[in-house]
């Protein structure tokens, strides 16, 4: 009898077993997205859905699978775009990848997976890792590559992600430029074939493509409707993200670094992993998709996410290089006038044989210059904190002018071309080798030096301001050469782990020309990002609006700098220009004397109504609401906090309107049965641009009716604070 029974129990848990083999699923999932993988029979993996969410997956298992394989490896007898390739050990180049187990765990928030992944035939393994967060939906994938082989195997293709999906037409939105010209928005649909982004420029790797897209499926995105996908790899180097559309119109991302000149060899037992992919979907428009990747990144990626920013005032456009002590002393006292938080000494304060007096000298000789500055960044830091500020610097660790005492003593360290090819030279500077452990220190040691000697120093800017182009590392040997960009990306990481480790309440900003580093990446390391050297507002309009579809409003830098714009030339209402860098984080740079004594009192209010108002743009919810793309000449925006008892409304104007023609906007995300007191601030001339300032609406008017802003004329703008009213 018991004989029977163990059979029986035998027979029932080989047939659950082997059932749950042949069906077997693996659900990422988040609150309201679902990434469902299937294990085929054959044990290859397969993605089965990727959308939303599906609670009750009963009858998915026994569903034809639609897409490529999930992690399409070269050699797995597909002819498409692949996630990975490889030379193995015995020189043959096919990989055929199978299913062999998974794990799932749920810590609060965030449910974490990995599935596991062998070559048919080889000690070769693939683990794909993947970080579900349920509130935010967001998932973040990412994969480790090792093997067991008897020699060293070499990596050509090893993308973090490969999703597919199935519709009837794709939109993809992506976002170009190049310097002071960042982010511009694009959409277009997706034909048969590959469309790639990507960069090889290895440093400043955003600046002309950013590393980021969101696809729309079956019809152009919109804003509150529709099916989106947003994605963004964390990776501060070059990268690759490819979607490839075929004749059964199915659509598969691959997205990872960009494999380009960076054939990578591991040992047996070494493990290559690959950077994160964020991925979340929205089937309301893109504007939800931005809202999950901010509140993902502000809990989950930024540094002190949860932290109200301080306002900067940068000395780059009022001083640049043409400064001493006296001079920066009273930007201090005009900055600490207007309320200023922090006083940031931008580029020019080091370097004595061959002092920083220009872009073609002394960059990379971190010693103070003793002529400009007689009595140190002591005397700096002091003097702002005498006057209630905190005092910030200006570094650019990575790099070195050709004409320095670092280049001199350690010609090693300079990335090049070798066999005596010319030196390419950019901003008259060079690239130092952060794929070598002893520059690594060396960048750590710039920093960590300036903070030991100054330990009030509470803002680090850290600048890049060149490409690779001489391509070739000193350090690395004749057959890791090709490891230079990976290695270099991750020597970067390495110095900034090392310094968030090192000075963990030191705010950094991630600057490179401007907005060459604004990726998810750089941003887990520091706290903010400088979106651009362009700092006209009308084309920050642009800018910021790109910028806010992935990063979060808190991270970006936006200062208010002098009229006519350096860059542009255009000339802007010193309110128009705050109430566009009111939508990030707000800070000036100018010199605080060249403004008019009505300018100081209108700066003055408009920097105490920030402090005010800044956890609302901050922590808030941004909505876009009208781009600066169509063609009316409007753009608005509006910010809702996480209670929805505040928000703020900022409308912009750039093109001159008819007579009669006013802004029409309807506001998002309130609260529809809340009232609220609208009221608009930083006014100049106290002349309201509505007719019922200062009264009480509900907040289905608003959202459902809309209002009309009386802005008809160029460069003319208007923010409106609201307040739920609660009787
Ligand atoms: C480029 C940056 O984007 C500017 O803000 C400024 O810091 C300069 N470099 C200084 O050289």
């Amino acid at each position: 009898m018991n004989n029977i029974k163990s059979i029986l129990v035998f027979l029932m848990v080989f047939f659950l077993i082997e059932g749950n083999l042949f069906a077997q699923l693996i659900h990422v999932q988040t609150n309201q997205n679902s990434l469902i993988f299937q294990v085929a029979k054959n044990k290859k993996l397969f993605q089965t859905h990727y959308g939303l969410k599906i609670q009750n997956t009963q009858g998915l298992q026994n569903m034809a699978v639609v897409y490529n394989e999930a992690y399409p490896s070269f050699g797995n007898g597909q002819s498409d775009e692949v996630a990975l390739m490889a030379t193995h050990a015995d020189g043959t180049m096919a990989t055929d990848l199978f299913y062999t187990s998974h794990e799932q765990k749920v810590y609060g928030n965030v449910q974490t997976t990995v599935i596991h992944l062998k070559d048919e035939k080889k000690a070769f393994f693939v683990d794909l890792y993947f970080n579900a967060y349920a509130n935010e939906n967001v998932i973040e994938e990412w994969t480790t590559v090792f093997h067991e082989e008897n020699k060293d195997v070499t990596l050509s293709q090893f993308a973090s992600s490969a999703i597919g999906f199935k519709a009837a037409d794709y939109y993809l939105s992506h976002f170009f430029g190049s310097h002071s010209n960042e982010m511009n928005f694009v959409e277009e649909p997706l034909t048969n074939g590959v469309k790639t982004i990507e960069t090889k420029r290895g440093v400043r790797t955003t600046e002309y493509e950013n590393p980021s897209f969101m696809l729309a499926l079956n019809s152009r995105a919109q804003e509150d409707d529709g099916e989106v996908i947003a994605g963004a790899l964390a990776w501060t180097g070059n990268y690759r993200i490819a979607f490839q559309v075929d004749d059964q119109a199915r659509c598969q991302m691959i997205g990872g670094i960009n494999p380009f000149a960076s054939n990578y060899t591991i040992k047996p037992g070494e493990k290559f992993e690959t950077p994160r992919m964020i991925l979340t979907y929205s089937d309301e428009g893109k504007n939800k998709a931005s809202i999950n990747l901010h509140r993902w990144a502000r809990k989950y990626n930024l540094r002190d996410g949860d932290q109200p920013r301080p306002i900067v005032l940068n000395s780059w456009e009022g001083a640049y290089f043409d400064f001493d002590a006296d001079r920066l002393k009273s930007m201090m006292d005009g900055a600490a006038e207007m309320g200023v938080e922090i006083f940031v000494l931008d580029d020019g304060w080091f370097g004595n044989k061959y002092p920083r007096n220009n872009p073609r000298a002394g960059l990379g000789d971190w010693q103070v210059n003793k002529k400009k500055l007689p009595k140190g960044i002591d005397d700096l830091v002091k003097y702002a904190e005498k006057k209630k500020m905190k005092f910030g610097i200006w570094v650019e660790p990575e790099m070195v002018n050709p004409k320095s005492e670092l280049a001199e003593n350690h010609p090693d360290w300079i990335v090049k071309r070798k066999n005596d090819r010319a030196m390419l030279l950019e901003r008259n500077q060079l690239l130092l080798d952060l794929s070598n452990p002893e520059v690594q220190n060396f960048v750590f040691k710039v920093v960590d030096d300036i903070l030991t000697e100054n330990p009030t120093i509470a803002y680090v800017k850290w600048d890049a301001n060149r490409h690779v182009q001489n391509f070739g590392s000193e350090y690395l040997n004749e057959n890791q050469q090709s490891h230079f960009f990976v290695d270099y990306a991750n020597g970067l990481e390495n110095v900034l782990i090392r310094l968030k480790e090192k000075y963990p309440s030191t705010i950094f900003q991630a600057c490179a020309s401007g907005g060459g580093r604004i990726d998810f990446s750089s941003m887990r390391h520091t706290h903010e990002f400088w979106a651009s050297d362009n700092t006209d507002p009308y084309q920050r309009l642009f800018i910021q609006w790109g910028t806010n579809h992935f990063y979060p409003p808190i991270a970006m830098a936006a200062h208010v700098t002098k009229s006519p714009n350096h860059q542009t030339h255009r000339t802007t209402s010193l309110k128009f220009r705050f109430d566009v860098a009111m939508g990030g984080r707000l800070g000036m740079e100018l010199r605080p004397e060249d403004l008019e004594e009505e300018e100081v009192t209108f700066a003055k209010e408009a920097i105490a109504l920030y402090k005010n108002i800044r956890h609302i743009v901050q922590f808030g919810d941004l909505y876009r609401l009208l781009s600066p793309y169509d063609i009316d000449g409007y753009a608005a925006i509006n910010y809702v906090s996480s209670n929805k008892e505040e928000a703020l409304l900022m409308v912009y104007s750039h093109e001159h309107h008819r007579r009669y023609e006013r802004n029409f906007t309807k506001m998002k995300g309130l609260n529809p049965n809340a009232i609220y007191r609208v009221k608009e601030i930083n006014m100049v001339g106290g002349k309201s641009k509505i007719n019922f300032d200062d009264q009480l609406v509900s907040g289905e008017v608003l959202m459902n009716r809309g209002i009309w802003v009386d802005l008809r004329r160029p460069l003319e703008s208007a923010v409106f604070q609201l307040t739920e009213i609660k009787d």
